[in-house]
């Protein structure tokens, strides 16, 4: 999908498709307050062309929902689409992201090729932010998981125009443009993430992962080094081998790295994502049903990738490492058992109660490694526990932190990212229920709060030094179509680790 930004006056555009939106007014409340649905657009002739229709009472401008008008009088645009935002006081740029993701997936099964969308105009609703998330929000649509169908038809929109108001030149347009750009990048970076977690265990190996960040990383100029079995023998990271040394794949431990020019002092950060090609659970082994969506648990690689990509072109002035640890988790004659003692890199010893708790292994050496490199401050993303998905359904990621400043960086980055994480709570008593009687620690903390043993068992190795954990076990694979993006990979997390970072 081609992507442009054009100053014009919308009833002079000529376009397949012109998309404006519409938010409902009413303010009142009750069953006999009726929806008062108004257009975001200050161009009278595409009031005109909508008023009746707008006034008939049978559009109610919810969110996402669609009317499409053929032929509008006064228009040079084929088509007009008008896209709810819902009530007037809860739009966003957030609900202005979904509402081009609707206007893109409207017209991709309708074989429209291209569309052109209004920037809504509106005190509430502020350009810059705006024009972004209309960007992000069509890129993120034009993604169908339809990889390897044979039949595949190509029904993507070819040309997704951004129609800003020709009225204010000048630093507005500046303020457009560079908004637009940058929209592009996190769009983009996005789906860069969620093609990797689309793609199935044969195909995406540790191995193949390993090449795939290389090649991005060539793409936009960062720094690349890809290890395998003998780098982690050498590091001593036991606990991330003993995850891979049940499979015949070797493992794969990325290794990116921004250092903008000039910069020698002040914080780096680590970006250390889970990388499991796939989880089979090893000798504790999952059962056969729904284990095909564990190619998935590599998601939380993954959006460390596509966060590195987007700060490698947007340029942020910190130093950023971003680690992923791949593997896969297979039961073999070579695979780990329970019962069995590991030595992590930091020198602590890991009791293994249960195989499947892999990611956390593995995740225990990369955050290590991370602060050997440098990092000071460590960001840490995973599809880590179902009791995630338990406490915070598929609505909420979980997040954790053992510093509240720098937690407050990330709650505030979501400002801006329009991603939802849930704060939970860490603490001595949980710490308790991994501490191992033959070791240190042990991978599991039993089955009450699994979500909350899990980061604790992380924190063992992030130490003092300020770290979040991401949970996004619930959020990495949506499992329904909606209206503005596919089922399937989500790419969670992606924009909020950027926004973080841009926040130092
Ligand atoms: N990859 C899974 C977690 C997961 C579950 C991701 C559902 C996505 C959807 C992880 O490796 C795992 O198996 N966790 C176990 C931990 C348990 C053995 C302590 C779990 O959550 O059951
Ligand atoms: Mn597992
Ligand atoms: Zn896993």
């Amino acid at each position: 999908m081609r992507t442009e930004l054009t100053f014009a006056n919308l009833a002079g555009i000529e376009t397949d498709l012109l998309a404006v939106v519409a938010v409902d007014t009413q303010t009142a409340k009750g069953s006999d307050a009726k929806p008062e649905p108004v257009l975001l657009s200050n161009d009278k002739a595409v009031k005109a062309a909508a008023a009746a229709v707008l006034a008939s009472g049978e559009y109610k401008a919810g969110a996402n929902e669609t009317l499409l008008l053929h032929a509008p009088a006064g228009l040079k645009a084929k088509r007009l689409l008008i896209v709810g935002l819902g009530k007037q006081a809860k739009a966003t740029a957030h609900t202005v992201r979904n509402a081009a993701g609707t206007a893109v997936r409207f017209t991709k099964p309708r074989g429209i090729r291209e569309l052109t969308f209004a920037q809504p105009e509106s005190d509430l609703l502020p350009p810059g932010p705006c024009i972004r998330a209309i960007v992000e929000g069509a890129i993120i649509a034009d993604f169908d998981p339809d990889t390897y169908r044979s039949d595949r038809k190509d029904l993507s929109v070819k040309s997704f125009t951004v129609a800003a108001p020709s009225a204010n030149p000048g630093t507005d347009q500046d303020v457009a443009k560079a908004a637009f750009a940058e929209g592009g990048i996190i769009g983009e970076s996005q789906n860069f993430a969620r093609v990797q977690v689309n793609e199935p265990g044969n195909v995406l190996t540790p191995t193949v992962f390993g090449q795939r960040a290389a090649a991005m990383a060539k793409e936009v100029g960062l720094q690349c080094e890809v290890h395998s079995t003998e780098k982690l023998h050498e590091l001593k990271m036991g606990a991330f081998w003993s995850v891979s040394q049940g499979s015949e794949e070797p493992p794969a431990l990325i290794v990116l790295r921004y250092e903008p020019q000039g910069v020698t002092e002040g914080p780096v950060l680590g970006l250390v994502g889970k990388g499991i090609t796939f989880d089979t659970g090893g000798i504790s082994i999952k059962p056969s049903d729904n284990m095909e969506k564990m190619k998935y648990d590599m998601a939380g690689g993954a959006a460390m990738l596509g966060a590195m990509r987007a700060i490698a072109l947007l340029k942020p002035k910190v130093r950023v490492i971003g680690i992923v640890c791949a593997s896969e988790n297979m039961p073999d004659g070579k695979a780990q058992k329970p019962g069995d003692v590991q030595t992590a890199m930091s020198g602590k010893t890991i009791e293994i109660i249960n195989t499947d708790a892999e990611g956390r292994l593995v995740l225990a050496d990369g955050l290590c490694y991370a602060k050997q490199l440098g990092a000071t401050h460590l960001i840490d993303a995973a599809t880590l526990t179902g009791a995630c998905v338990v406490a915070l359904g598929m609505v909420n990621a979980g997040a954790f932190s053992n510093d509240d400043a720098t937690f407050e960086k990330f709650n505030s980055a979501l400002a801006t990212s329009g991603e939802k994480f849930w704060r939970l709570p860490l603490g001595e008593e949980y710490a308790e229920m991994i501490k191992s009687d033959i070791g240190d620690v042990k991978n599991t903390g039993g089955r009450w709060g699994g979500a909350i043993t899990a980061a604790e068992f992380l924190k063992v190795f992030a130490e003092d030094t300020p770290w979040i954990h991401l949970d996004i076990a619930g959020m990495a694979w949506i499992e329904e179509n909606k209206p503005y993006i596919a089922k399937g990979p989500s790419g969670i997390a992606v924009r909020s680790i950027l926004e973080w970072v841009r926040s130092y």
